[in-house]
């Protein structure tokens, strides 16, 4: 069954080359694409293009699909291309004459923006949550720990005097900062394509802001050509805010496969929780670290595979558009899953304390001693000269957290003002899911 079907027995290699992996793929629109057309069906009866007694029965027809689909008995038949065509075709089943009314007014091509609008609406709020818990894990490290000195690195080398508080914070901080980008393509996400058909409008005379309202978008994407030029251009944003938060997974990783090696010895984790060899008896790996930084490396690579994808594109509706789908989505899962093992792995970290009383770390205590001549009225220069003549004999008395007192420090983290910032930056976050939205589109049935 094709919706476009007009007589002539499509060329069954073509259909199936043409739907790819969009039966499966598909399938996470399911319900938004039952949501979507609820929508659409009560503006269908707001501006009289069908009675409330057809509403009534497509609402009703619309939520027995959505009950369907959530026992896990909703599918894409064999020889249907999609989604859409899929509930067309059950529509029209359920309610003959009355189901082939639910087109009316639009395109695939707007009810695919619409569906994934929702979709990734409701992964990106998904998403923010776990970031949120990530986010406390490494705040509540960081306070935890705020005492313990570490050595910390420039060029991979001992540099200065960091801490578990410093370390863990910092990626806290890091977090903040890509849930702003989040909230960024959640706000470009969130305005309404529905309504703008296959680019064009229509000459039918619907009421776009109904449909925004009840979906929840913020407003509505007003040019129509424009709804179908920003399919890959939101898809960019996402695509720029995942691989940020990639970056941040990614660079923990490496810090953790780092400071877990023989020769750091840092952290460590129980048994239960790392790797062996077949061979070599001794090996405890942190193949968790390792995999969540190659996932979130290839992530990063999101933003190219989209820009490649959308290049030379012309405007109007482009099937290459179709294959953005399973980019995005899988990005997504990916995601969820390497902040989930995380969060496990992150609850049973062991901290390795008085790391910096190994006299190999003496040297780190340099530039501290150079403040105190400072301090005591030496130039600076002179100073650091003098401190060098001693760095090679010297054991200099070591600093404590209590000796820095600035903001962003080891003696004062801010991680309060830092939790400010994210909290507020979270408070975008919070549409309803699919069944409330479904449930509030029931209240409709008159
Ligand atoms: N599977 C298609 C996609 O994701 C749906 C839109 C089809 N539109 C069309 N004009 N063929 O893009």
């Amino acid at each position: 069954m094709k919706l476009w079907e007009k007589g002539i027995n499509p060329e069954p290699a073509i259909i199936e080359f043409t739907a790819g992996k969009d039966r499966k793929t598909d399938l996470h629109l399911t319900k938004w694409d039952i949501v979507g057309s609820m929508a659409h069906v009560i503006m269908l009866n707001d501006v009289g293009l069908i009675l409330d007694e057809e509403k009534n029965d497509m609402l009703k027809a619309l939520h027995s699909l959505f009950v369907w689909d959530e026992e896990g008995s909703l599918v894409i038949e064999k020889d249907v291309e999609d989604i859409h065509s899929q509930i067309e075709k059950e529509m029209a089943s359920i309610l003959g004459t009355t189901g082939k009314k639910i087109h009316t007014g639009r395109s695939r091509n707007d009810q695919v923006l619409v569906d994934i609008r929702l979709y990734t609406r409701e992964e990106i709020d998904k998403l923010a949550d776990l970031i949120n818990k990530l986010f406390n894990k490494f705040q509540s490290l960081s306070d935890q720990h705020k005492e313990i000195l570490l050595p910390g690195y420039t060029h991979l080398q001992p540099a200065m005097v960091s801490s578990f508080g410093l370390w863990f914070g910092a990626y806290a901080e890091c977090l903040a900062d890509d849930i702003l980008l989040l909230s960024g393509a959640r706000a470009l996400n969130n305005r309404n394509p529905l309504g703008t058909a296959a680019g064009f409008g229509t000459t039918l005379p619907l009421n776009r802001k109904l449909t925004s309202e009840l979906l929840e978008f913020d407003d509505l994407l007003y040019n129509s050509a424009y709804a179908s030029l920003s399919r890959g251009k939101v898809e960019l944003a996402i695509a720029s805010a995942l691989a940020s938060l990639a970056q941040t997974l990614s660079r923990f990783s490496n810090d953790v496969c780092l400071y877990m090696s023989a020769e750091f010895r840092f952290i460590d984790f129980p048994d239960e929780y790392v790797t062996g060899s077949s061979i070599m008896p001794q090996k405890r790996n942190p193949d968790v670290f390792e995999l969540i930084r190659g996932r979130s490396n290839i992530i990063q690579t999101l933003p190219n595979e989209v820009a490649m994808l959308t290049s030379n594109l012309p405007s109007g509706y482009n099937r290459d558009l179709q294959l953005l789908k399973q980019l995005i989505f899988d990005a997504f899962d990916e995601l969820k899953e390497c902040i989930e093992i995380m969060l496990l792995m992150l609850n049973n970290i062991k901290i390795r304390k008085n790391i910096t009383e190994n006299p190999l770390y003496n040297a780190i205590f340099s530039t501290e001693e150079v403040n105190r001549l400072v301090k005591d009225g030496i130039p600076f220069r002179d100073a650091y000269k003098a401190v060098s003549e001693m760095v090679k004999v010297s054991t200099f008395s070591k600093t404590s957290v209590s000796d820095y007192h600035h903001e962003g420090s080891i003696g004062n983290l801010c991680n309060e003002e830092i939790a400010r910032i994210f909290n507020e930056r979270m408070k975008c976050f919070k549409n309803k899911s699919a069944s409330e939205m479904a449930e509030k589109m029931m209240g409709h049935v008159k």
